[in-house]
């Protein structure tokens, strides 16, 4: 069977856009692959978070991608921190990364850019502690997004090159995984382009019915159509292609119907479309609240996810120090 693995930063809470372009996915994927999911708190790290923040932010992102069915049985997830081996192969790949190269990543001259007062080694060396991530469990496909590709081509880049330097077949190059033919995008609902943290348009799968009627309630909208079956402009295509995903498909013809007709009124479609948010938003929202209430649970899964990433580190980890020429 091949293995899938998958890393996040937990640099905040799980948006609908998370859902549906990606945590969907996942969850599916965990059926078929050997699955690990982890949470890469040493990433983060290149912010300088306090600790208060590190605590709280890793048991968060569990909880929630916990809530939304990745199934500790089926995968093993677990959090970066508490599988030192990676750390070991980290030094192993750096030995063998070169400075020109990694201060010709993207991401890297991007983060010297914006802020110049710190650009610490953690940064110049993100590309190998991600490919440690993925080579110490020898993952052969791994879900990224586009922004990732780069990454992802120094990780088979180090692969290779560990291979040529020992004269072995070690490692294999891992492969970028899309979702793109399944996966959604979702937009926001503030006019254009997608929801995300960053955009401030995001609606979390933790956020209450309140929260979330306020966010539709606020989404633009325009005059209304004037001609039957005038094509929709943006704000308006985006609270449909939101009703696409999350209502049913009764509701979704009818008010496609009403546009059709130049009868459409929006402050019914978006209340409808609230309910329906919250309808698939409630269940899931109740899980988070109830990992999170239950640290000892949280902690026990985090744990157990750890010891299995750990033996399974371990095994690949004294085959690479066989390698290099140290006891293994
Ligand atoms: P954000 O932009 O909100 O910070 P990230 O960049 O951390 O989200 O993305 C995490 C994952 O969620 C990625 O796989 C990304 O492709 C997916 N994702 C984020 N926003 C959306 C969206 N609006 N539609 C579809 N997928 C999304
Ligand atoms: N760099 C990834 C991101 O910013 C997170 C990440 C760290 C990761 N290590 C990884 C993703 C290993 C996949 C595999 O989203």
């Amino acid at each position: 069977m091949q293995t899938v693995l998958s890393g996040i930063r937990p640099t905040g809470n799980l948006h609908l856009g998370n859902y549906f372009g990606a945590v969907r996915s996942f969850v599916e994927m965990q059926n078929n692959y050997n699955s690990y999911f982890f949470i890469a708190d040493w990433h983060s790290l290149t912010t300088h978070p306090t600790p208060e923040d590190i605590r709280r932010s890793a048991r968060t992102i569990l909880a929630e991608y916990l809530a939304c069915g990745i199934d500790p049985e089926k995968a093993t997830i677990y959090i970066q921190s508490d599988v030192p081996e990676v750390l070991e192969l980290y030094l192993y790949l750096n030995m063998n990364a070169y400075l020109g190269e990694l201060e010709r990543v993207t991401s890297f001259k991007e983060k010297v850019r914006k802020q110049p007062d710190n650009v610490n080694a953690g940064l110049l060396t993100y590309p190998t502690l991600m490919a440690a991530d993925i080579l110490i469990h020898k993952a052969d496909k791994v879900p990224v997004g586009k922004d990732q590709e780069q990454n992802m081509e120094m990780a088979r880049l180090f692969a290779r090159r560990f291979n040529r330097i020992y004269n072995v077949e070690f490692f294999k190059e891992p492969e970028s995984f899309h979702f793109s033919e399944k996966a959604v995008k979702v937009p926001g609902l503030d006019g254009s382009g997608k929801m995300g943290k960053s955009e401030g348009n995001a609606i979390y799968l933790k956020d209450d019915e309140a929260t979330i009627k306020k966010k539709v309630m606020k989404a633009v909208t325009d005059a209304g159509p004037t001609e039957p079956n005038q094509e929709k402009p943006e704000p308006i295509a985006n609270l449909f292609t939101m009703l696409e995903i999350v209502s049913s498909r009764e509701t979704y013809d009818f008010f496609n119907e009403q546009y059709n007709t130049c009868q459409v009124r929006y402050g019914d479609l978006k209340k409808q479309l609230a309910a329906d948010i919250n309808t698939f938003c409630a269940p899931i929202r109740e899980r988070i609240n109830e990992y999170l209430s239950n640290t000892e649970l949280l902690d026990r899964i985090a744990r157990q996810g750890a010891e299995k990433a750990r033996e399974h580190a371990a095994a690949t980890l004294r085959e690479v120090r066989q390698i290099i020429g140290f006891h293994a």
